[in-house]
């Protein structure tokens, strides 16, 4: 059982704003396992940047406390700052030095040991792989190059664990899937607990053991993904059969399966319009005592007649729990029963929908932030203090 790395208890903080308060977080608790990588997901102003802010010791909680690798934030700053890294959410090198100088002035800083801080520098150059970058000007660097300098920068001091302040913010998608690739290998290969926080679903997904969901300074949910996506009503399984008939007949037979939400035939949108006026007017007719209408009696309409009944729904999606467990015994009634399947798929809810699920939003909405030149400046203000 692994040990926890931080612990968080009832952490607050309230800017005050001219006359208003802000309350940015609201009394979060939880705790990281030493190597997991752990992320905060949430939209703009969810206080995500002031939590890590506070647990990296840049800013001051207005109440509560954490332990971060057994150091307490409040009575501990110097000891917390040794032993964590920080990659900040705005951009923060120097880019008229290179690469190298911007991670000697760290080391110094850090009070790196002169004669390991060049073979340290080196070590966490190649890491990143930018050794064959390391005398060029950050000016010349390209998005992805600083944010894997700024990785290697948090790194140099050999950290139990790193914060990522949105890693992959404004990066093109290849770019994106690079730093996930680094952030794992350091999670995996060098053993640092990751702490992370971004806006992107798929981010969350792909890189956390757990995920912390937050909006308006409190913690909505936090789970890993797979749990997260458990609690809603379940997994999506889409069949389509070779015809109608079949499908009526496959509804009726598992009617009484255990853990089934909810049944959806997908009716073809294409034709059905004209399909449904065709029927009301043969029901019209039929019921007026007339002779069958000429659609049935012609040749020629029966065509029609069969084209239309091509129309009708073939696809079926059934919402189930546990959706992958359950896909054998709902081929095997199919085979029983001699229905043919055509094809079939099955669908996890996505991240986004629990995040509506949980919110009553889509993370994508915008609001709540004060804007990052605000944040910016402070957190500007308070780098240069530490
Ligand atoms: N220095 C500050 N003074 C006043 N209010 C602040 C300050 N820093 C943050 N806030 C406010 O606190 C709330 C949380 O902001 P925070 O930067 O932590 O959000 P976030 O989740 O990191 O957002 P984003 O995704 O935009 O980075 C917001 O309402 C924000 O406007
Ligand atoms: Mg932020």
């Amino acid at each position: 059982m692994a040990t926890n790395i931080i612990e968080v208890k009832n952490l607050t903080k309230i800017f005050d704003v001219g006359t208003n308060q802000v309350e940015a977080v609201k009394g979060i608790s939880f705790s990281v396992r030493e190597g997991e990588i752990f992320g905060f997901l949430g939209p703009n102003g969810a206080g995500k940047t002031t939590t890590l802010n506070m647990l990296s010791t840049l800013l001051f909680p207005t109440s509560g406390t954490a332990k971060v690798a057994g150091y307490d934030i409040n009575n501990e700053p110097d000891m917390v700052r040794k032993n964590i890294g920080m990659v900040f959410q705005e951009m923060s090198l120097d880019i008229d030095l290179t690469g190298k100088e911007n991670l000697e002035l760290h080391a110094i800083m850090y009070g790196v040991d002169k004669k390991t801080r060049n073979q340290r520098i080196m070590e966490m150059l190649e890491i990143v792989q930018l050794t064959d970058k390391a005398n060029i000007l950050v000016k010349n660097y390209s998005g992805g190059m600083k944010r894997r300098l700024e990785i290697a920068r948090g790194l140099l001091h050999y950290p139990k664990c790193l914060f990522l302040d949105e890693p992959t913010l404004g990066l093109d998608p290849q770019t994106r899937r690079s730093i996930w690739d680094h952030i794992k290998k350091l999670n995996e290969e060098y053993g640092i607990t990751i702490i992370l926080t971004t806006h992107y679903m798929e981010e969350a997904d792909a890189l956390c053991d757990r995920i912390c969901i937050i909006d308006h300074g409190e913690i909505i949910a936090l789970d890993t993904s797979e749990n997260l996506k458990g609690h809603l009503k379940g997994d999506t399984i889409s069949l389509e059969f070779e015809n109608f008939k079949a499908l009526k007949k496959f509804e009726a037979k598992i009617k009484d399966f255990a853990g089934i939400h909810a049944i959806k035939i997908i009716t073809p949108k294409t034709n059905m319009r004209q399909m449904l006026s065709k029927m009301a007017a043969i029901r019209a007719q039929m019921s007026g005592g007339k002779k069958p209408p000429a659609i049935m009696m012609d040749p020629a309409k029966h065509d029609a007649m069969s084209k239309m009944m091509r129309s009708l729904p073939t696809k079926m999606n059934i919402i189930i729990e546990n959706g992958s467990e359950k896909v054998a015994s709902l081929i095997k009634i199919a085979n029983d029963s001699g229905i043919k399947i055509k094809s079939l798929t099955i669908k996890q809810p996505s991240l986004e929908e629990v995040f509506i699920h949980y919110t009553g939003r889509s993370i994508r909405d915008e609001n709540g932030s004060r804007g990052a030149t605000m944040r910016e400046i402070m957190q500007r203000r308070m780098r240069s203090v530490m």
